[in-house]
């Protein structure tokens, strides 16, 4: 009988990655997984979401930092104290997004200013300040791994029926940050790819999250796969990205969306 494999080329063991939005609904099941699979882990996120005391449950290899993204100073707070704990980082993963209050409510036509520029600072600036600033670290190792988390929104618009008859949404607002932040993954990709930094994202859809049924049923009937993702399917394209598995790729997006943008 032959013996199990372990295929290192997906090894993230004893990587430092730095997982912005880490206590949200994807970034948990991110966490776990890079967790089992020994990776030290920086878990930032906005003070209220108290990452210190997620992180605090997964022991000495995991440390929790409030951060805000769309604030440089606090961004490179989190890169002083990463270096700090860890001595170096070797993944970036951007998994935070915005949702202001009313976020769900405006239609584009009357879509409030200060709402787009909340969306907008954290999804695409708060994204670029973490490259910049993570990247530039990357340069000086001569090495590093960024994984933007982007959106089906920013790839192809959002089908308005998806909407009709429950109380889920997509702003403008998101749309346009995930188109940004996919660009700025192919720029950055390229601008980065002799130097030894890798940029790319990820683009998933429709993760579900106790969703009414509505909203669930008519997902599904859209979905090629007839059904919403489970958080824990996004962790097989976190662990190409962040190991030697994707060596040759930059600029690249991952689709993870049940064939969603594929009809
Ligand atoms: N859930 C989905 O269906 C879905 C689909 C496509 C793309 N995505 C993308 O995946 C990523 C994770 O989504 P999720 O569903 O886990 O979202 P979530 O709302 O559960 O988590 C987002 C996290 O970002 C944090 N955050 C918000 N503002 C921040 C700031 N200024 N600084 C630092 N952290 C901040 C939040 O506190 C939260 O913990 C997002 O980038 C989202 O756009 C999600």
């Amino acid at each position: 009988m032959s013996e199990q494999v372990f295929d290192p080329v997906f090894n993230v063991a004893g990587k430092t990655v730095v997982l912005t939005g880490g206590c949200g609904l994807i970034g948990r099941a991110i966490v776990e997984a890079l967790h089992q699979r020994g990776a030290k882990l920086v878990i930032a996120d906005v003070e209220a979401a108290d990452p210190e005391a997620f992180a605090a449950s997964f022991g000495d290899s995991c440390i929790g930092v409030p951060t805000d993204v769309a604030d440089a100073n606090s961004v490179a707070q989190l890169l002083s104290k990463t270096l700090e704990h860890f001595g170096q980082v070797d993944v970036l993963i951007n998994n935070h997004h915005a949702k202001p209050k009313g976020f769900l409510e405006g239609q584009a036509e009357n879509f409030p200013e200060e709402l787009w520029d909340h969306v907008l600072d954290v999804n695409l600036k708060g994204t670029f300040l973490t490259c910049r600033d993570f990247g530039s670290q990357m340069l000086k190792q001569g090495a590093g791994s960024v994984i933007n988390m982007a959106s089906t929104y920013g790839v192809v618009s959002s089908n308005p029926a998806l909407y009709e008859d429950n109380q889920m949404g997509n702003p403008v607002a998101y749309s346009a940050s995930k188109g940004g932040v996919i660009m700025l993954t192919q720029y950055l990709g390229c601008y980065w790819a002799s130097r030894g930094v890798r940029v790319n994202c990820i683009t998933p859809h429709g993760v579900w999250n106790h969703h009414e049924e509505a909203f669930e049923n008519r997902f599904s009937a859209m979905s090629p796969m007839k059904r919403m993702m489970k958080a824990e399917e996004i962790v097989g394209s976190v662990l190409y990205l962040a190991s030697d598995a994707s060596s040759y790729s930059t600029g690249s997006n991952v689709l993870v969306e049940g064939g969603w943008t594929a009809w």
